[in-house]
């Protein structure tokens, strides 16, 4: 078995995108950034489903009961993408992960199958926010937004913030480089799937005027991880 512990050199000949870098920036030097944390997102065609259906899921599963948490609350449902008139939601996230798998962590062919675990629907209502948390137990995590509200984000903080924390400098303006979290813009029928290590956020919006409303979700898979000869093989079946 072929083992990529190095990416191939032609994975960093291209240098990172500077347009959005956040500030001026000397076109002299070229700019790599190694390592990222990725995150994908893909927005839902409204062609491609009954959005009145979809509605009367929601609908069900709040009044079926949610649950307080920290900042806001979540449903006592924690299956939701079971729920039969989600059945092209359910579809819409497994095709995102498959991409994911596929493109990003690109497993050996057939050796695993990723699938949901849990679901959920978040409510957050004006003046409440969703703590700081990451999802344990999942290797993917994804986020599907049904409401959002006015200037709306998720954000994410720097699994690596502690290490460059040890020399502590203070940016005269931020940059893709130099912070340590970052207040992505989402908006209604957007999907993000992201890695469920990467901690995340929903401060108080307070431009809020309705409830913030979206689902998520847990991954895991079945199949072969790791290799005997490494002494790391996991089955599971
Ligand atoms: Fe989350």
């Amino acid at each position: 078995m072929k083992l990529f512990k190095h990416a191939p050199k032609k994975v960093f000949h291209a240098p990172t995108n500077v347009s959005n870098m956040g500030q001026p920036y000397d076109p002299k030097y070229d700019v790599f950034s190694l390592f990222p944390c990725t995150l994908i997102s893909v927005m839902r065609d409204t062609d491609s489903f009954d959005s009145t259906i979809e509605a009367e899921a929601f609908e069900e599963i709040i009044a079926s009961g949610m649950n307080k948490n920290i900042g806001n609350s979540n449903s006592k449902d924690l299956d939701v993408l079971s729920n039969k008139k989600l059945k092209h939601l359910k579809e819409h996230c497994q095709e995102a992960i498959d991409a994911y798998i596929s493109q990003i962590l690109t497993p050996v062919e057939g050796e695993l199958d990723f699938y949901i675990t849990q679901s959920w629907l978040n409510i957050t209502k004006p003046g409440e926010c969703h703590h700081g948390h990451f999802h344990t137990n999942s290797i993917l995590s994804g986020v599907y937004y049904i409401a959002t509200v006015e200037d709306d984000s998720i954000t994410f903080h720097d699994p690596n913030f502690k290490l460059k924390a040890m020399l502590k400098i203070n940016p005269s303006e931020a940059n893709i480089f130099n912070c340590n979290q970052s207040d992505f813009p989402v908006q209604n029928l957007q999907l993000l799937l992201f890695p469920s290590w990467m901690e995340h956020a929903v401060g108080i919006n307070e431009k809020a005027t309705t409830d913030r409303i979206s689902i998520s979700f847990n991954t895991f898979a079945r199949g072969n991880f790791g290799c005997p000869e490494e002494l790391n093989e996991l089955i599971l079946k």
